[in-house]
């Protein structure tokens, strides 16, 4: 009796142990294989408002990926950059002031003081841009052309007002009057000069600016094949603060007189390539951050943060006119909101597979060196689309959805990145 009861107590304390022990087990073991569930739920539901981190390669190429990562907003954690949002597939929305938002609408009078100066960027898109303004639109009178290639490609066209003028500075039409691919350093110093070596030119005049930018990572392919086909753009003059850039300050990345055939590789690595963060070095007064010059007495950082601010600066401003590449129809819109009684005779119509079409022939690596060779340029991407954005906005220009396109963050956005 008294080992059984013994033996009972003994064995009714285990037997009790063991009991909570299971049922704890058992919670644990159930908590543990809902837990992850119940997160991705939920993470899920707070994707729904924009905070999914969708890596923006795979995006890009239509690719679907399970999600991995998730960006938890407000959490107290890192504010997010621009870089970020880029990688992110989000897009930070800034605070503009009116005046940077509000187009002012030109009445185009190329018979008196107006002229439209095209700063075309490699690899942007400006072909299109300055083929449609001389042969597409109702000015009057309209630019005489004649096709130098089959393919229409090249065409030369005289664009005079109705007193023998010129009204536009325009590859097709003017040549490169300031040098293969001017940039803003170039061509504010030079347009003027240009102009009055012309006849008739004794005018007051009203240049409007106007350019395309494009996707950075899209870009930068797209110079990159251009190059293995043999582009060299070394008659570029890089002009700035009075005289053009010496081999020393910009080498040339190959030695036989051009760089055909170069491995994407080679591409990335060549310190001088010019290919990196063009855009912001061609929107940017140059003057500001030392041109070229090797010796400054300010750090490259320093430089790089002035020129990216010069570049931000000039599409707010001085530009009359900017649109993305990506954006085709909303860009016509804006344009002849922008001219008044311009009017495009065709419609302006993206092409659709471009992006991926780049995308394809990258490495995830490759993306991401590309990115870090061209932070300047995502950042100032990042910066003029929100511009864009907004102004079609205030305009009442529908934005037609993209597949994939980015989602809108407020500045200030801070997050912690949650792996399930
Ligand atoms: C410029 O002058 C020509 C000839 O007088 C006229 O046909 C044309 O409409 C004028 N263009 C503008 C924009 O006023
Ligand atoms: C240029 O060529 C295209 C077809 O290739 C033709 O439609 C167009 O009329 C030509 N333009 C001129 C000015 O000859
Ligand atoms: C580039 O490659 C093509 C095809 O392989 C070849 O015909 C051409 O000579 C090469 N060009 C240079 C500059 O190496
Ligand atoms: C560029 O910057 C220089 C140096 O400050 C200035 O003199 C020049 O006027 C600027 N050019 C333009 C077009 O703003
Ligand atoms: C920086 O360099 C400029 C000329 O390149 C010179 O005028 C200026 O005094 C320098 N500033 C400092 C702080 O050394």
């Amino acid at each position: 009796m008294k080992v059984g009861h013994f033996s009972d107590k003994i064995l009714k304390v285990p037997r009790a142990l063991a009991i909570q022990l299971l049922v704890f087990l058992g919670v644990v073991m159930y908590l543990y294989s809902r837990t992850p569930t119940v997160l991705v739920y939920e993470l899920r539901e707070k994707a729904g408002h924009g905070v999914k981190i969708e890596h923006a390669f795979w995006r890009r190429l239509g690719v679907e990926t399970e999600c991995t990562q998730f960006i938890i907003p407000g959490r107290g954690g890192v504010l997010l950059d621009d870089v970020q949002a880029y990688r992110s597939n989000l897009l930070i929305t800034r605070t503009f002031s009116k005046e940077d938002l509000e187009v002012q609408p030109v009445e185009l009078n190329i018979n008196q003081s107006d002229v439209i100066v095209v700063q075309h960027i490699q690899k942007t898109g400006g072909t299109a841009l300055e083929n449609r303004l001389v042969q597409n639109t109702n000015i009057k009178p309209p630019c005489v052309c004649k096709n130098i290639t089959q393919d229409k490609k090249r065409t030369v066209c005289s664009c005079l007002n109705a007193k023998g003028q010129v009204w536009t500075i325009n590859r097709h039409a003017t040549g490169w009057a300031c040098g293969v691919h001017a940039d803003f350093t170039e061509l504010t110093d030079c347009v003027d000069h240009w102009f009055r070596s012309q006849p008739n030119e004794n005018r007051k005049r009203r240049y409007h600016y106007v350019t395309v930018v494009r996707d950075p990572v899209t870009r930068f392919v797209s110079e990159w094949l251009h190059v293995r086909r043999g582009a060299t753009w070394k008659e570029c003059r890089l002009h700035c603060d009075g005289r053009d850039a010496s081999l020393a300050e910009v080498p040339y990345c190959f030695n036989h007189g051009t760089w055909a055939n170069v491995t994407f590789d080679e591409f990335l690595s060549c310190p001088s390539n010019m290919a990196f963060n063009r855009q912001t070095r061609m929107l940017a007064n140059l003057s500001l951050s030392d041109c070229y010059r090797l010796e400054s007495n300010k750090t490259r950082q320093e430089r790089d943060e002035i020129m990216l601010k010069s570049a931000e600066d000039n599409l707010r401003r001085f530009f009359k006119f900017f649109f993305l590449v990506e954006y085709q129809e909303e860009a016509q819109e804006l344009l002849e909101r922008t001219f008044t009684g311009l009017k495009l005779n065709s419609p302006m119509i993206g092409k659709k597979f471009s992006s991926a079409t780049s995308y394809a022939m990258l490495s995830e690596k490759h993306w991401e060196m590309i990115l870090e060779k061209n932070l300047l340029d995502v950042r100032l991407y990042q910066f003029a689309k929100d511009l864009f954005m907004q102004r079609l906005r205030r305009l009442n220009i529908e934005a037609r959805p993209r597949t994939n396109e980015a989602i809108i963050v407020q500045e200030g956005f801070t997050y912690a990145t949650v792996t399930v």
